[in-house]
């Protein structure tokens, strides 16, 4: 039995400036990532990313997060948001409120972060301040699926920038960003392109209809 094919209509939620968002544009452009950005949701009216995407021609709105008398009434707006718009797969680029279950349990294994650092080190706010005030020698990129728990799903796509002597935290982080730039896409085309499944806390290789009867 082939598994459905996954939807390829993207959300892209930010809350600021937009250049992952823009590298998903550039790359779906250029044709390295097969995919469509259905719309762009910014809970920042004052986000740059907002008309980035509106000068491309894509729908962007601002769902502002104050007002909601629970975080999860917040998430359901966001669903019925993406839903109304036939999203398959939600990326979040730089969106700086937490995922709740509601948007992770509308959109199962469909929800994709991109975060400033080689996951599990240095979760949480300000990873390249943190990896310069740690000493490590290296830091990088992650890209990964949303779980309930912060920063920790499953691991798509990880590349390493090493941390230079003199670097500081500004340093740092515009040189993961442009690797950044390259992963999103990457780890996005590779999460549309199927054969994979979740294994406890791991991306693994689905097995073949063929070896799993065997
Ligand atoms: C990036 O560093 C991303 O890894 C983190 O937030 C930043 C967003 O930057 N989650 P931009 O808005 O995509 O330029």
């Amino acid at each position: 039995m082939t598994p459905d094919p996954i939807n390829r209509r993207l959300g892209v939620l930010i809350s600021g400036r937009g250049s992952n968002l823009q590298a998903l544009i550039d790359a779906i452009a250029d044709g390295r990532l097969q995919a469509s950005i259905a719309v762009v949701i910014s809970n920042r009216e004052d986000a740059a990313g907002l008309p980035r995407a509106r000068k491309e021609g894509i729908e962007a709105i601002c769902l502002p997060h104050r007002g909601w008398p629970t975080r999860d009434d917040y998430n359901r707006a966001l669903v019925r948001e993406l839903q109304t718009r036939g999203v398959g797969v939600v990326c979040l680029a730089g969106f700086m409120r937490l995922v709740g279950a509601p948007l992770i349990e509308a959109f199962p294994h469909r929800v994709v972060n991109i975060h400033p650092s080689l996951l599990p080190a240095f979760p949480g706010l300000e990873a390249q301040r943190q990896a310069i005030e740690h000493g490590v020698k290296v830091s990088g990129v992650t890209v990964h699926l949303v779980t309930a728990e912060l920063d920790a799903g499953p691991i798509i796509v990880q590349r390493a920038v090493p941390v230079l002597p003199g670097d500081t935290a500004d340093s740092l982080a515009a040189r993961i960003l442009e690797e950044e730039h390259r992963a999103y896409p990457e780890a996005v085309q590779a999460i549309l392109d199927g054969g994979w499944r979740v294994e406890g806390r791991r991306l693994v290789a689905a097995k073949s209809p063929t070896s799993a009867s065997t």
